[in-house]
């Protein structure tokens, strides 16, 4: 059943829950034809509590089945919390290395953070009131019941030397380590800012191997790392491991947001490479509204994809959506490309975000901007979801780009001065919710020949913005009023060009 999605706001691009609070994305993992959406959710309110694991399946990561909860949140006879499921990741034990699979249905295995809010003794272990512990679960039908394992948990507490930090320990990402055949998870101590590797045989007993940080950003604790290895520029020959780990706060547009390392990864401990940008941060997303991002395990042909929280910690509970907040994003394809010298992680949305394409609104070979504002003459009505794609060369402006919208609009454009591709929320619509919302973010970005590509995924509730292979990524949430249509050119000092423009109308997720 397909619910009514016409309400404000609603992403069509991506997945929200029908009402209620969602924030990160949790085990994410494809077994026997589904990809897995859990995700933290409040069954019961629109605000952050009662964290539970809810859960979508997709066959193709696009079009998604909102299910019962997978992980309901535990209260006791009087009604208070007993356990709440925070984050976590999910593996598929094909070789039953654990023991909980049966002959012909391998288990899904879960590995969740056990939030305790009061002391008490789980099966038999004593944990303290505020306990952050990592406990396993297992599905035998596709994630759609669970069992817990009867020692939880498995990781009681952080290791010794980290013992005092039981109250911030949390996050654990699996995955299989194919050169020992064993699992390998990544978490962290968050007001430490390390990550932890722990390494396993059968995904129940779990031997401490090394750990990273502090390092890069600082700035707030360290949630929901991931550890993934990449070909570098194509070349299976060569690879890198990367790490990607969420900040909150200290992100590069206040508030949440990522950041990631590359290096290498040698079954014990990650070690990262030093290069010229020495320990400045790298920045995955340089919008807002980019946080908790996550890879998919076992994807067929071995792509790896990404699924981010769209909010943000800053404002996350204020935003003017009902009876949902939050979307996850869309998936993105992950890479490492070689650009000026450093090897950085690139990322576009995955392949099939090109079947939503619809009829296309404007198409052409080139364009001059001369300086103003020129309306693009679309050949249909320009409500989101929409894409635009073209390569924009700002020439003799000082900025030149994009506006979404008349009179209230979003801006996204080129700034010759800064070297950075932008996007302006501050006049999109709605912002006086939160007095760090109106706001114009940034990321450094090399133009080529004189030209920078962008690709803009425009839903209604965000923007986002993948400028050049994918390097410079933007993901803002912005809430303009409902019909504030219209596409123009800008370009501001000077003239600008465009290249190969395109703006099509996508589909929605919603529609089969
Ligand atoms: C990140 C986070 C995680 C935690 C979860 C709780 O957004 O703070 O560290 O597991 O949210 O909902």
């Amino acid at each position: 059943d397909l619910p009514a999605r016409g309400e404000p706001f609603r992403p069509q691009l991506s997945f929200s829950p029908q009402r209620n609070w969602m924030n990160d994305p949790n085990g994410l993992v494809y077994h026997d034809g589904e990809y897995h959406l859990f995700y933290q959710y409040n069954p019961n309110r629109n605000t952050w509590g009662d964290m539970s694991w809810g859960h979508a399946v997709s066959s193709d990561l696009l079009h998604w089945t909102e299910l019962p909860l997978a992980l309901p949140v535990e209260k006791n006879a009087s009604g208070e919390i007993t356990q709440m499921f925070f984050s976590g990741s999910a593996v598929v034990d094909h070789a039953n290395t654990s023991g909980f699979g049966q002959p012909g249905k391998p288990a899904m295995v879960a590995m969740v953070t056990s939030m305790y809010p009061q002391a008490r003794t789980v099966n038999g272990k004593p944990v303290r009131a505020g306990t952050q512990a990592q406990s396993i679960a297992y599905s035998l039908d596709r994630g759609r019941t669970w069992t817990q394992y009867a020692g939880n948990p498995v990781l009681p507490e952080p290791p010794t030397p980290y013992a005092a930090e039981y109250r911030d320990f949390r996050d654990p990402k699996m995955f299989w380590y194919e050169p020992e055949h064993k699992w390998v998870l990544a978490t962290v101590v968050a007001k430490q800012h390390k990550a932890l590797f722990y390494s396993s045989r059968d995904l129940v007993h779990w031997e401490w191997t090394g750990e990273f940080g502090p390092a890069g950003a600082t700035g707030g604790v360290w949630e929901c790392p991931d550890l993934i290895e990449l070909p570098v520029d194509g070349d299976p020959a060569k690879r890198k491991w990367v790490l990607v780990i969420s900040l909150n706060p200290g992100g590069p547009a206040g508030g949440s947001g990522m950041q990631y390392f590359v290096g290498d990864f040698d079954g014990k401990t990650f070690k990262r490479d030093r290069d010229a940008a020495g320990d400045a941060p790298r920045w995955l997303d340089y919008g807002a509204d980019f946080y908790a991002g996550v890879t998919y395990n076992d994807v067929p042909g071995g792509r790896r994809l990404l699924v981010g929280w769209m909010n943000n910690w800053l404002y996350g509970e204020k935003v003017p959506t009902a009876p949902w907040r939050s979307a996850q994003s869309l998936p993105r394809e992950l890479g490492l490309r070689t650009v000026n010298g450093q090897v950085k992680l690139v990322q576009q949305p995955i392949a099939q975000a090109q079947g939503l394409r619809g009829p296309s609104l404007y198409s052409a070979a080139g364009q001059t901007i001369t300086r103003g504002t020129q309306a693009v003459p679309l050949t249909g009505t320009a409500s989101a979801p929409l894409e635009l794609k073209m390569v924009l060369q700002p020439g003799t402006a000082t900025r030149a780009g994009i506006r979404l919208g008349q009179g209230t609009y979003t801006e996204i454009g080129y700034d010759a001065k800064q070297g950075a591709v932008y996007v302006d929320r501050t006049k999109s619509g709605e912002t006086a919710f939160h007095p760090q919302f109106a706001a114009r973010h940034t990321a450094p970005v090399a133009l080529r020949d004189g030209g920078l590509p962008l690709r803009i995924l425009v839903d209604r509730g965000s923007v986002t913005v993948f400028a050049g292979d994918g390097e410079a990524v933007l993901t803002d949430q912005v809430f303009p009023p409902a019909g504030a249509a219209g596409v123009s050119l800008f370009g501001v000092d000077g003239d600008a060009h465009v290249r190969d423009l395109d703006i099509w109308s996508l589909n929605s997720i919603w529609k089969e």
